[in-house]
C-alpha cells in the first residue's frame, strides 16, 4: 500500500514509520510511506503557508495553493484523500478495515486553525477525527491511522491471525493475558489457563471478556447482546451468568 502524507512537519513521522513493525513493512516493500513537505510547494517568496482568516477570528488558516500543488505533485487525483481534523468522522476499527483494502491513500495534516475550505471541497476530502479532543496538528492522528491500517495489511504482522481474536473485532474487549513465570512475586496465573483444556479455557476467556465489556463499555456490550444468538449452548450459559451479575 502506498500512503502519501502531506505535512509541514515530515520529520515527526520518521521515528514512527522507520521503526518496529512499520519500518519492517517498509523494508519489505509492503508499505510505501511518502512524506511530502507542504512548504516545498509554496509560491510565496517567504515560503509562507498560512494567513489570517477572512472574517476574523483566532488562529491561522493554511493556504489552498501549496496544498493543491502538493496534492498534484503526489498524483492525488482519483485517490482517497483524508484530512485529519477534530470535526471529522470518528475513526473506528470498521473504517480502518475499509481503508486497509485500498491500494493507496493520501493524508493531509493540517496545523493552526485549519485549511482553506476550497482545498477540502475541491479534492473531496474525507475529514477524519481520532477522538473528541483537540491536538496541535494532524500529524499524530495521521500516525495513529497509518499504524492501525498498516497492521491489517496481510503480511505486516507476522502472526497473521492474532488480530482476529482481539477486542473490537469480536465486539468484546480482550480478556486478561498471562505468561511465564506461573508465580510472580506471590501472584498466581489463573489455574484454568494451565489445565490444557481448550474448551474450558475458551469459556473462561469469553466470560472475562464479557465481564470487562459489560463494565467498561456499555455501548459495545449492547451491540454484542444484539448478536448473541450465534453463541453455542455453553457460551450462552456463560452469558446468562454474566448477565445475572453472579460471581462478581
Ligand atoms: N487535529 C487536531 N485534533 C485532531 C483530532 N482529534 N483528530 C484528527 N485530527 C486532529
Amino acid at each position: 500500500m502506498r500512503i502519501d502524507v502531506l505535512t509541514l512537519f515530515p520529520n515527526m513521522f520518521r521515528p514512527v514509520t522507520e521503526e518496529s513493525i512499520l519500518g519492517r513493512a517498509a523494508e519489505n516493500g509492503i508499505l510505501d510511506i511518502r512524506l511530502t513537505n507542504i512548504r516545498d510547494y509554496t509560491l510565496d517568496k517567504h515560503n509562507k503557508t498560512d494567513d489570517y482568516p477572512f472574517g476574523g477570528g483566532a488562529g491561522m488558516v493554511m493556504y489552498a495553493e501549496p496544498i493543491f500543488r502538493s496534492l498534484e505533485a503526489v498524483g492525488a487525483e482519483g485517490k482517497r484523500v483524508l484530512y485529519m481534523s477534530p470535526r471529522g468522522k470518528m475513526l473506528d476499527q470498521q473504517m480502518i478495515e475499509e481503508l486497509s483494502r485500498e491500494d493507496s491513500l493520501v493524508i493531509l495534516c493540517g496545523h493552526y486553525e485549519g485549511v482553506d475550505q476550497r482545498a477540502l471541497d475541491h479534492w473531496n476530502m474525507e475529514e477524519v477525527s481520532i477522538g473528541d479532543y483537540v491536538l496541535t496538528g494532524g500529524e499524530l492522528p495521521a500516525m495513529v491511522l497509518i499504524d492501525a491500517v498498516a497492521r491489517l495489511i496481510p503480511e505486516v504482522l507476522g502472526n497473521s491471525l492474532a488480530h482476529l481474536e482481539e477486542s473490537v473485532y469480536s465486539g468484546l474487549l480482550e480478556y486478561p493475558q498471562y505468561t511465564k513465570p506461573r508465580e510472580f512475586r506471590g501472584m498466581e496465573v489463573p489455574e484454568i489457563l494451565l489445565s490444557g483444556h481448550h474448551r474450558m479455557i475458551h469459556l473462561w476467556q469469553l466470560e472475562q471478556s464479557m465481564r470487562l465489556t459489560k463494565e467498561r463499555r456499555p455501548d459495545l456490550w449492547q451491540t454484542y447482546l444484539d448478536s448473541a444468538e450465534t453463541l453455542d449452548k455453553e457460551e450462552k450459559k456463560v452469558l446468562a451468568r454474566v448477565l445475572s451479575g453472579e460471581d462478581e
